[in-house]
């Protein structure tokens, strides 16, 4: 208890630069308990400085986040005989994430996931986006908000410490319309959920669909794959796509095919299967689309490893969510512990709007106007058993 106590005390004073006006206005004798701290993760090649807030709760949970790409850098959970492990995929230092990488941990946006040719009509007038991804526009552009310095103010708490994140992606910024005010708040609960919730409002009609790529691995880099990690997603029907990976429109039922994760099932067991959806995404790379039952925070996915018993449960207001097996993942890239990240070492459950939805009337709206707050939020819920 002493221990515990005095531990925390010092991370109150290891954050003292960061919350000068709350660690003011706290009296003397009674300092601010907090569980979050932070510390230098480098610079980037143009001398900026790169922190990472450290998340902490009384169970072994840490979630680590920096402020270039607002990304998760790292997720600790303890298994079912209580080791902890990192469970997501990324790097151990700041070098890995300057050099091309896959998204790891990273928040995505303006627009995750692809839109077709780079290019959409909005109140009559045509924009054009970089291509970065074959003929379409994937994850944001060239620069996305993955590849971008976030300002970061740590919130301290001792029950929900957090790290909020803002960035203003300026008018015109990768072809998209409107100045728009982004702020992302990552906190961890005594329940041991990471919490990202996400906000935005523009000057102009635009459009927007922010996520976040985090991989994950629950067995904490024990196993090379996740084809063993057993997967539910609480959804009926997909968007099947296209060989650029662009849905035609068409909302098909799970049903009979291997898309469907209604029931738990291992992750490899049909993905080699004879399927044309699987072929052309090369594994599952496909939008699901959430079975509601009303609006607010909806389970959209549990993954278990019943080797380390770690469960991962993903609950969200989004209306999708992008289930990407790590296809492209090809053992060229080394990362945390130099260990080799190997084709499909992780999965991505990335909750989002359906793909290419400006160039189709018929889904969800992605447009955001001036006076709109848009607001979405996505708990990554961590338990072992
Ligand atoms: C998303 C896409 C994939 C791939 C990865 C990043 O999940 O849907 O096709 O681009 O991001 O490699």
């Amino acid at each position: 208890m002493i221990n515990g106590k005095s531990v925390a005390v010092c991370a109150a004073f290891a954050l003292g630069a960061l919350s000068c006006g709350k660690t003011e206005s706290t009296p003397a004798h009674k300092p601010m308990v907090s569980n979050v701290t932070k510390q230098s993760f480098g610079q980037t090649t143009d001398a900026q400085a790169i922190d990472l807030y450290i998340l902490k709760n009384a169970n072994g949970v840490e979630a680590s986040i920096m402020n270039y790409g607002a990304t998760l850098v790292s997720l600790k959970a303890p298994d079912k005989a209580g080791a902890v492990a990192d469970v997501v995929l990324g790097f151990d230092s700041l070098d890995g994430y300057l050099k091309p990488e896959p998204y790891f941990g990273a928040i995505v946006g303006r627009y995750g996931n692809r839109i077709a040719k780079g290019r959409f009509t909005l109140d009559g007038v045509t924009y054009k986006l970089a291509v970065n991804n074959g003929e379409n526009h994937l994850h944001g552009g060239i620069k996305g908000f993955d590849k971008v310095l976030w300002t970061a103010r740590a919130i301290d708490s001792p029950t929900k410490p957090g790290v909020e994140l803002k960035y203003l992606s300026k008018d015109g910024e990768e072809g998209y319309p409107g100045n728009l005010n982004v702020t992302v708040t990552y906190t961890l609960s005594p329940a041991n959920e990471l919490q990202i919730d996400y906000l935005a409002t523009t000057d102009k009609d635009t459009v927007l669909n922010l996520t976040n790529h985090t991989y994950f691995n629950l067995s904490g880099g024990a196993a090379p794959d996740i084809l063993g990690h057993e997967l539910m997603i609480n959804a009926e029907r997909f968007t099947p796509v296209d060989a650029g990976l662009i849905p035609a429109g068409e909302l098909r039922p799970v049903e009979g095919t291997p898309f469907d994760f209604r029931q738990p099932v291992a992750i490899g067991a049909r993905i080699g299967a004879s399927d044309e959806q699987l072929k052309r995404g090369k594994g599952y790379d496909h939008n699901f689309i959430v079975k509601r039952t009303g609006p607010g925070l909806e389970l959209v996915a549990r993954a278990v490893d019943p080797a380390s018993g770690r469960v991962l449960e993903v609950l969200s207001t989004q209306p999708a969510v992008q289930f990407y097996s790590g296809n492209f993942l090809d053992g060229t890239l080394a990362g945390k512990g130099g260990r080799i990240i190997g084709h499909r070492s992780g999965f991505c459950l990335e909750t989002q709007h359906y793909p290419d939805s400006p160039n189709h009337p018929a889904f969800p709206t992605v447009v955001l106007k001036p006076g709109e707050t848009y607001s979405q939020s996505t708990v990554f819920r961590l338990a072992a058993r």
